[in-house]
């Protein structure tokens, strides 16, 4: 029994060893690459590539070496997880670290290797000018779970290939519409339409001077002017199965926005077995309510020939039209798209807070409505040019939430500002530091619209270091849908409500984080004299 024993500790020390001089081996590497590999710009050419024949090659192909960027060694098992343990916010140690290493280093987080990148021509090098090199996603096991064991299935999950170059073209007409477009002004309609059912249902719900909670209103508002843009449906706020739906997809949305040790440990899974099993369960009853409440109805009535009336169509269409596309493809597209409503309903209710703590923003906020209303009508989509206070509160409430919860993960070996990556590196853009450093912002730490409002008091446009949305190949296909939603929800909730709260140690928001928690603060909502 003994030797057993002994025997199976040796085995483990060599299992541990081995394991830990490969992951030290892919630290110290140099990566080589093909001349076609590197699209080199400035930085490229300060790097340490020294210039070699490839003998071996009929064609004489250029190959060039490359060192890694720098970074800190990796401790055994836990790689450099420790160091960025030590920070509240792991983009903050993200920032903290390019102090020491630069803006472009390495990080080894359990065993995988990892480049933060830190300034924007860096960032521009890696989206912009390399993209195609960088268009992976992190394989984390959360992310299967999240899509019915595949994260291909998903957009923003799966890794760049064919079919998301056709499941973007197909989303862009729909879910990107343009300013002044007729998917623009239907935008416009749903969302007040949606507003007024919202403003009913509050109306019912309000007791004077009382806390409400308020998210999961918010939540089901956007829900049905996702689900109404989209499969030109709604739901009723008393269907309880619809209730569910819209509270698991903002449970997934809080998830997708944490960050968990299992990502980079994966040996820690059965320890989150529970965890899982109740994403699996969050994911697969929403595929349910979708393929049963929205699709099979749909796909009964479809006729080919009519002109596509919204997104549910343009998908029905694409299954029978393109034989790449599967009827999965489009079950998961539409459960995708209808699931971003849950990011709007968060930025909302991120919008409140900083208005709960800085009142003077909400009054500016109002003024500006009722200029711009006379305080005759409601605000619809094409006040949105006039109202560059609201837009600018949106803007700051994104610069101040989004973070880079979403790698990219390079595809093959590349070369960045001089420096080699090696495949399957995963990339994290820091836009943190893009949204927070003094080099970009005159006081970043104060909450203040008015740095994205020009002189003569029009939104500021193309600020080239506020990328909430990204940039490149990759970058959000819902951008337009959460300006105009989000815009149409935030002003029609201040033109009819002031908003305050009892307590203000009870308003919670995270730094650099989209989300709030699915059970979020309370307010207190005081209909206003107009
Ligand atoms: C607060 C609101 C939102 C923010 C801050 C946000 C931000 C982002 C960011 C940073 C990315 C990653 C881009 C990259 O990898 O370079 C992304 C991707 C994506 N977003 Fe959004 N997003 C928001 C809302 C939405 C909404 C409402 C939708 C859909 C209706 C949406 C759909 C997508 C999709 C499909 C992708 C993946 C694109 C791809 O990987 O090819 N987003 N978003």
């Amino acid at each position: 029994m003994g030797l057993i024993i002994v025997f199976l500790l040796a085995v483990l020390v060599a299992i541990s060893l081995y394991s830990y001089l490969r992951v030290f081996y892919e630290c110290i590497r140099k990566v080589k690459i093909t001349k076609s590999n590197v699209k080199l710009t400035g930085n490229s050419s300060n790097g340490t590539a020294i210039q070699i024949a490839d003998a071996s090659s009929d064609t004489a192909d250029q190959v060039e070496v490359f060192d890694q960027a720098p970074g800190p060694l990796p401790w055994p098992v836990l790689g450099n997880l420790a160091l960025l343990g030590q920070y509240a916010v792991p983009f903050e140690g993200f920032t903290d670290l390019a102090k020491k290493f630069g803006d472009v280093y390495t990080l080894t987080l359990g065993t995988t290797r990892c480049l933060i990148v830190n300034n924007l021509e860096l960032i521009r090098e890696v989206l912009n000018q390399n993209g195609k090199f960088f268009g992976g996603r992190p394989d984390f096991l959360r992310f299967h779970k999240l899509f019915g064991g595949d994260r291909n299935n998903s957009l923003a999950l799966c890794d760049w290939s064919s079919l998301q170059q056709k499941r973007r073209n197909l989303a862009r007409k729909h879910c990107s519409p343009r300013d002044a477009s007729s998917f623009f002004h239907k935008m416009s309609d749903v969302g007040c339409f949606e507003m007024q059912e919202f403003m009913e249902h509050l109306e019912k719900n309000i007791v004077s001077g009382e806390e409400l909670e308020i998210k999961p209103l918010i939540q089901q508002t956007c829900a049905n002017m996702f689900s109404q843009y989209m499969c030109t449906t709604r739901f009723d706020y008393n269907d309880t199965e619809f209730c569910k739906i819209v509270e698991y997809f903002d449970e997934i949305f809080w998830e997708i926005n944490q960050g968990y040790a299992v990502d980079f440990l994966p040996w820690l899974a059965p320890f989150y077995k529970n965890h899982m099993s109740r994403i699996v369960h969050w994911s697969s009853t929403i595929r349910t309510f979708i393929l049963e409440r929205i699709i099979n109805e749909r796909e009964r009535n479809i006729d080919v020939d009519e002109p596509e009336k919204d997104f549910t169509d343009a998908l029905l269409k694409s299954l029978v039209e393109d034989e790449d596309v599967s009827r999965d493809t489009i079950i998961f597209m539409l459960e995708d798209f209808v699931g971003g409503h849950s990011a709007i309903g968060n930025l909302v209710m991120l919008a409140l807070a900083y208005i709960v703590r800085n009142p003077e923003i909400g009054i500016q906020i109002q003024q500006e409505i009722d200029r711009i209303t006379e305080k005759k009508r409601s605000v619809n989509l094409q006040d949105i040019e006039n109202m560059a206070y609201t837009v600018a509160t949106i803007y700051e409430v994104l610069r101040y939430s989004s973070s880079p919860i979403v790698p990219h993960v390079a595809t093959e070996d590349v070369a960045i500002a001089g420096y080699g990556v090696t495949k399957g590196t995963v990339v994290f853009i820091n836009n943190y530091e893009l949204n927070t450093s003094e080099k970009y912002w005159e006081n970043p730490k104060e909450f203040n619209p008015a740095r994205f409002i020009e002189k003569n008091g029009t939104i500021k446009k193309n600020i080239p270091h506020f990328l909430p949305f990204s940039i490149g190949k990759r970058t959000c296909i819902g951008q337009n849908l959460v300006r105009g939603f989000g815009f149409i929800m935030l002003a029609n909730l201040l033109q009819k409500y002031d908003v305050s709260c009892k307590n203000l140690d009870t308003i919670k928001t995270y730094p650099a984080c989209v989300a709030v928690p699915p059970n979020a603060f309370k307010l207190v909502l005081s209909p206003r004299q107009l």
